[in-house]
């Protein structure tokens, strides 16, 4: 199966059973990635397709041949942090950090939803467009991502300072 990921061409063979989770922690090594309920309610192993996010655990690798994926890893672009990571950081958006590459992809992917009819690439150039989300409309559409150490404030601060 060939795949792009993180802007890199990728083949690699896996039974068809074998989920999108499974391929990127185990087979490629993209352990950022990570497992938590493995049945589609923690939102910690959310990656991005074509820029919009899913829950991984819940793919087969076989449905996304020849897309566009998009994982913690490859957020940062050059190497530096993405602005999101570095607000995280200034809010204090996470405590043991497990469900923060979740998070953060799925924040990318949120605020591309949010700009319906604006390019949803993944890039710090994202940041560079404004949108408003209120607190309330944010925490919905980042339900789906849960955070066992309760940053919830955080994450949202973080979220907000970065997109608006
Ligand atoms: Fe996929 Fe929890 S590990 S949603």
């Amino acid at each position: 199966m060939e795949f792009t990921i993180n802007g890199k061409a990728v083949e690699v063979a896996c039974d068809t059973r074998t989920s999108l989770l499974d391929l990127l922690r185990e087979q490629l090594g993209l352990s950022g990635t990570k497992k938590g309920c493995n049945q589609g309610a923690c939102g910690a192993c959310t990656v991005l397709v074509d820029g919009e996010r899913i829950n991984s655990c819940l793919a087969l690798a076989v449905q996304y041949q020849g897309r566009d994926i998009t994982t913690v890893e490859g957020l940062s672009g050059e190497g530096g942090l993405h602005p999101l990571q570095q607000a995280f950081v200034a809010h204090d958006g996470f405590q043991c950090g497990y469900c923060t590459p979740g998070q953060l992809c799925s924040a990318v992917g949120m605020m591309a939803e949010a700009r319906r009819g604006m390019p949803s690439v993944v890039s710090a150039d994202l940041c560079a467009s404004s949108v408003v989300l209120d607190h309330d409309e944010l925490r919905e559409r980042m339900s789906g991502n849960l955070c066992r150490c309760g940053a919830y404030n955080g994450i949202a601060d973080a979220i907000s300072e970065t997109f608006e």
